[in-house]
Formats: C-alpha cells, structure tokens, sequence
C-alpha cells in the first residue's frame, strides 16, 4: 500500500502549489491575498485580473487534482484511494506547504477531482454550478449548492467517491463560513465585484 500513501502524499504536495499565487506573480498582477475577497482562487483572481488570468488559476487549480489522480489509475489503484488523492489535492490547496498553510477554498481543485473521477458528477456539478451562478451572480452559492448537490444525489448516479465527496462537501462549506454569513446579511460580492471589504 505505498503506493497509495505516497500519491496521497504527491497529491498534497502538488495541491500546495497556489495557481492564484503565480498567475498573479507572472502576470504582474496584485497578490490576490490583499484583494477582493482575499481569497486566492479563480474568483478573485477574475475580478483582479480578468478572464484570462482567471481561466488559467482554474486550470492550474484542476490539475493540481488531475495529475496525482491519473497518476492513480496508471498505478491501478483502487476507486476508494483513488477519490482520497483527489481529496489530499483538495486538503494542499486549503492548507499550502508552500504558503504557511493559508490557501483558498477548493472549488477548483474539486473540479479538477471530478474530472478525473467521474465525468458523469463533473457534468452534474458544472452544470448546477453555472446555473447558480448565472441567475444569483454569487460564486460561492454556486459552489454550495452544486457541492451539495453532488453529495446528495452523486450517490444515486455514481456512489464510488460517495465519502471523499461528502467530506470536500462539508469542508467546502466550512471554508465557505464568512460567504455564507455575507449571503444571509446581503452583502457578499457577486462574482465581478471588486468591492473591498470583510474577508
Ligand atoms: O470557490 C471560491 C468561491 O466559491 C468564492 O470565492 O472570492 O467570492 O470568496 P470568493
């Protein structure tokens, strides 16, 4: 079983690495930690930067999921481990080696997760993501809702990564304390708005 503790381990390793961080240093952009919602993910990144320095921390925060995983099925590994290298990725990117342990909060290293996994709940994911998102403008209730969504009836449509699903789910939500909190009091920042204020 080495091999699997050592791809857990890679897949930490490779989720510290902060795609925001260094899309935002190589294109002279402000550090997405002082900006917006100080958070060091894809949203933020758009509203500092832009759709392409955006798209690139999305990309680069997906991988980071997508490599050790297929690095996974190359090594045969069974689905049970297999869904926990994607939830080791997901663990790096919330608390970077890297970055004194301060990173974001997963959503993209989530998809990068499903990608690899299972395209039936990626599909699933996405699309209750963007329709969140394009009716409420809210990224983070997007996130909620389709983290939840694939929690809840994953299970019926693909139930092999049923608990390290479940577990990003709940952590997603905890990352996602002070957005809830804004959603309830109506002030969370929609997903182009550059307003600086709480955390
Ligand atoms: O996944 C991050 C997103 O759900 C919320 O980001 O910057 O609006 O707090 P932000």
């Amino acid at each position: 079983e080495w091999d699997v503790v050592g791809l857990w381990i890679l897949a930490y390793l490779t989720g510290s690495i902060s795609s925001a961080v260094i899309v935002c240093r190589i294109m002279q952009l402000p550090d997405p930690r002082n900006f917006g919602s100080h958070n060091p993910g894809a949203t933020n990144v758009l509203r500092l930067g832009g759709k392409k320095a955006a798209l690139f921390t999305l990309l680069g925060d997906m991988l980071k999921a997508i490599i050790p995983i297929l690095i996974g099925y190359a090594l045969d590994l069974h689905n049970r481990n297999l869904g926990w290298v994607g939830f080791m990725a997901f663990i790096g990117h919330l608390y970077p080696l890297y970055f004194n342990f301060k990173g974001g909060k997963g959503m993209a290293t989530y998809f990068g997760a499903l990608v690899a996994l299972s395209p039936l709940l990626l599909a699933f994911c996405v699309i209750t993501w963007a329709v969140t998102a394009f009716f409420s403008r809210y990224s983070s209730l997007a996130s909620l809702l389709s983290s939840f969504a694939v929690a809840a009836f994953g299970f019926y449509m693909d139930h092999r990564y049923f608990f390290p699903l479940f577990a990003m789910f709940l952590i997603l939500t905890w990352r996602h304390r002070q957005n809830i909190k804004n959603l309830w009091h109506g002030t969370e920042r929609k997903i182009t708005d550059k307003k600086e204020s709480d955390r």
